[in-house]
């Protein structure tokens, strides 16, 4: 089955209008929730853009009926860490190199009920 893009969010600067960066959601067969995925240029990092962006971006997938998501992180991306807890995703599996961070937008607190949406979870 191929990838599906659910909601894209290009993110450009005020000044100039220059691609910074996006921030997507995805759907992967097997796994049940959809999957964000973002991304900034290394030039435009550590300037706050995902800090402002990221919550917007997810206020978007609430409005479209995404509650459940999910986020693969390498172990040592303490930058993508860290911008996944400020907005309410929890560490649901240790998956070797990689962590998978979940979150329902709905309730945006730990539930253990939701856990089983990485249970067939796979790295693509
Ligand atoms: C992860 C990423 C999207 C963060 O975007 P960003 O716009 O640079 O993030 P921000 O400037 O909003 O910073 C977010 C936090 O991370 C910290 N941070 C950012 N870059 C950092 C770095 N290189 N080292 C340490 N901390 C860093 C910031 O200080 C900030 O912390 P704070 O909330 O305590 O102030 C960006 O680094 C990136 O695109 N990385 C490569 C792609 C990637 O890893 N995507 C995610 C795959 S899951």
């Amino acid at each position: 089955m191929g990838i599906c893009i659910f909601h894209r969010h290009e993110l450009t600067h005020v000044a100039n209008d220059e691609f910074v960066g996006y921030i997507q959601l995805v759907n992967y067969s097997g796994c049940r929730a959809p999957h964000v995925e973002y991304k900034i240029y290394k030039q435009f990092r550590r300037k706050g853009f995902m800090t402002v962006h990221f919550p917007i971006f997810l206020k978007g997938c609430a409005d479209m009926g995404f509650n459940q998501l999910v986020a693969i992180v390498k172990k040592n991306n303490s930058p993508s860490k860290k911008i996944l807890k400020k907005n309410g995703f929890f560490l649901a599996k240790d998956m070797g190199d990689n962590l998978a961070y979940i979150v329902d937008l709905r309730l945006n607190k730990n539930n253990s009920e939701f856990i089983k949406i990485v249970d067939d979870l796979s790295i693509k």
